[in-house]
């Protein structure tokens, strides 16, 4: 198994240790435009294997011919954002770097699932998917485990319970037009309306919906990263160890939730060709609404975003 990392930033660098960490992977290769970047990175972590007890060698590298054959490969390349930006202001620069990472994948690791992160998400899958020509089910994007995690912490926070007893998931888009779905959030196996007012419950919401930016705004030269690189191996882990898990993910719909040809965050099972299946929960009327809304919405935006690169 041999996992590629493109962008050796925060979010690619603590992604390529968690993986490596692991322990499942033969190889993982960290690559950046950056000379000496990926290679330090990789020479630290790589120092850290005798005290942390696992064998997984990452290997840092400026060329793309590292990284032929890869199984997966996670493209964290492109910029982050800083205080006051939204995504979507970064679509300009990061699509001509996406398009450029598609068209150098394609060609190294023609056969891989790719799980993309860079922002603005849900256009940037669509982008690296129309530039790679990969088949849609190969090319997938994080952000629904992340927005998920955020809403379950926040939910534990309030709460004050232990994170692990509560479940939730958040489709949408990565985005305004971000869905939690509180319906279907429980809390050790309570309702999560059972638990919280209603008032409440919409605060949560909208600070799920704001969480990324509540972290930007208080590192202020960068965005998050440990969460965010959680969130990315797990995805590689079930696609590397073929589980068929289910997690939330930015996916290509063809008729599920009555929305067709867009990618959109919606819960699918992962494994090793990519994503499995996508998966219909039973969502409540004014939810289904709210996710027809965010496909409409990335729709427009994804369909002219190849004209950027
Ligand atoms: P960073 O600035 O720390 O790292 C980005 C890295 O990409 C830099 O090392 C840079 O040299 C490299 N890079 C730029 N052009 C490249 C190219 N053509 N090929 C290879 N590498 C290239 O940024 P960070 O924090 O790692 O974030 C990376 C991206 O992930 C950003 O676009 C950010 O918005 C996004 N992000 C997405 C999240 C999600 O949930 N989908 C969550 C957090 C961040
Ligand atoms: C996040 O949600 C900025 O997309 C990044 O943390």
């Amino acid at each position: 198994m041999k996992i590629t990392v493109v962008g050796a930033g925060k979010y690619g660098s603590t992604t390529a240790l968690r993986i490596a960490q692991a322990g499942y992977a033969d190889e993982v290769v960290m690559t950046d435009i950056v000379e000496g970047l990926p290679q330090g990175l990789a020479l630290d972590m790589n120092q850290s294997r005798p005290i942390e007890r696992y064998e997984t060698r990452v290997v840092g590298t400026n060329d793309y011919a590292d990284t032929a054959g890869s199984d997966i490969v996670i493209v964290t390349a492109g910029k982050p954002r800083t205080p006051g930006m939204s995504r979507m202001d970064l679509l300009q620069d990061n699509a001509k770097i996406v398009g450029g990472v598609a068209r150098q994948v394609a060609e190294h690791a023609p056969d891989a699932v790719v799980i993309v992160v860079s922002n603005p998400l849900d256009e940037m899958t669509a982008l690296f998917q129309k530039v790679s020509g990969f088949p849609q089910a190969r090319v997938m994007g994080q952000a629904g485990m992340l927005d998920t995690a955020r809403f379950e912490d926040k939910i534990a926070e309030k709460l004050g319970v232990s994170p692990l007893v509560v479940e939730a998931i958040t489709l949408g888009s990565h985005g305004e037009t971000m869905v939690p779905v509180p319906s279907l959030a429980t809390v050790d196996g309570k309702p999560l309306r059972d638990v919280l007012s209603a008032e409440d419950i919409d605060q949560l919401v909208d600070a799920t919906r704001n969480g990324g930016a509540e972290v930007v705004a208080l590192l202020k030269t960068g965005s998050a990263y440990y969460a965010p690189s959680s969130a990315a191996a797990k995805m590689a882990e079930a696609v590397a160890k073929d589980s068929g898990a289910r997690m939330p993910v930015c996916a290509w719909v063809t008729g599920e939730y009555g929305i067709s040809d867009v990618y959109l965050g919606v819960p699918a099972a992962l494994g090793r060709g990519g994503v499995l299946r996508v998966e219909e929960l039973d969502l409540e009327p004014g939810e289904l609404d709210a996710l027809r809304a965010a496909a409409e919405a990335v729709r427009s935006k994804q369909s002219d975003v190849d004209s950027l690169v």
